[in-house]
């Protein structure tokens, strides 16, 4: 695979961190998006000591013009961006009854406007660079499968998925002629550090046919996929992957 740059949201930590390192071992370039200044350093220092390239850049994607900050940095640093993955994500879990305006006004700004953000001005900048190439770019967002599923556990969070889903298929309708090719991906519980501290894990394992949470690895794997080059042909469609908990 010849010199890509990899745009990753929320790659300080948890499944952002995973793709981040899974990127950079496989030669990718890779630039850490996020607002923890002390993560997003060690993971750029662990990509390093196993010998891969990665900067980070700290910035609040809820923000349209720090998104744009954000990649006019990358760019000047790096000179391109073939790749975005948007992993930002927030997920404080609040009983159906109790969700406050400011629940639903964190869970919306981070988890669909960020994702707003970092598409559109990363669309732009495709658009902008297009030298006619099969595809001029490729885009994976991570939802989640409460998007397909009643969670009256976590259902504010369940609803910005949900329009995380429905802005992937916007945009790739919308890009899809400039052959930018946009997806997303839909995971059950991963068990990442995150998701540990909430302690929801051991509900959702139960809940598993495969009777364990994914590991970011599982979760990666299938987003390496959507932003390579062997994926040519999908493009505005959220791939499930759950170990079945979506049929169970
Ligand atoms: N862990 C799970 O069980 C699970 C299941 C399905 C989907 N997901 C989704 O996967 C993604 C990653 O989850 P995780 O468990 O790795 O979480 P995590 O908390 O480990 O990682 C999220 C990262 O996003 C960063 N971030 C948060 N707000 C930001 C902002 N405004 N601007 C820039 N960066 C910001 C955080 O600093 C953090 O590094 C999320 O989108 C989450 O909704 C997680």
């Amino acid at each position: 695979m010849s010199e890509r740059v990899i745009v990753i949201t929320g790659g300080a930590s948890g499944l952002g961190k995973c793709c981040a390192k899974t990127f950079a071992a496989q030669g990718d370039t890779v630039a850490i998006v996020d607002i923890n200044p002390q993560l997003s350093q060690q993971t750029v220092e662990e990509i390093e000591r196993e010998g891969g390239k990665a900067a980070f850049f700290i910035g609040d994607i809820t923000s349209k013009s720090a998104s744009l900050e954000l990649l006019n940095g990358i760019i000047e640093k790096f000179g391109d961006v073939s790749v975005l993955v948007n992993c930002a994500g927030v997920y404080p879990r609040k009983p159906i009854l109790e969700i406050e305006d400011a629940d639903w006004e964190l869970e919306c700004a981070v988890n669909i406007r960020g994702t707003y953000n970092m598409m559109a001005v990363v669309v732009k900048h495709f658009l902008a660079t297009s030298t006619g190439a099969d595809v001029n770019g490729r885009i994976v967002n991570v939802a989640s499968v409460d998007a397909f599923k009643a969670h009256p556990q976590n259902a504010h969070y369940a609803a910005t998925k949900a329009a995380v889903v429905s802005l992937t298929k916007s945009f790739a309708a919308e890009f899809a002629s400039s052959q930018i090719l946009i997806n997303g991906v839909a995971p059950a519980g991963i068990a990442t550090d995150r998701a540990k501290e909430l302690g929801f894990l051991p509900e959702l394992t139960a809940a598993s046919p495969l009777g364990r949470a994914a590991e970011p690895q599982d979760i990666t794997d299938v987003i390496i996929f959507l932003a390579g080059d062997k994926n040519r042909y999908m493009t505005g469609e959220t791939t499930i992957v759950s170990g079945g908990y979506i049929y169970a």
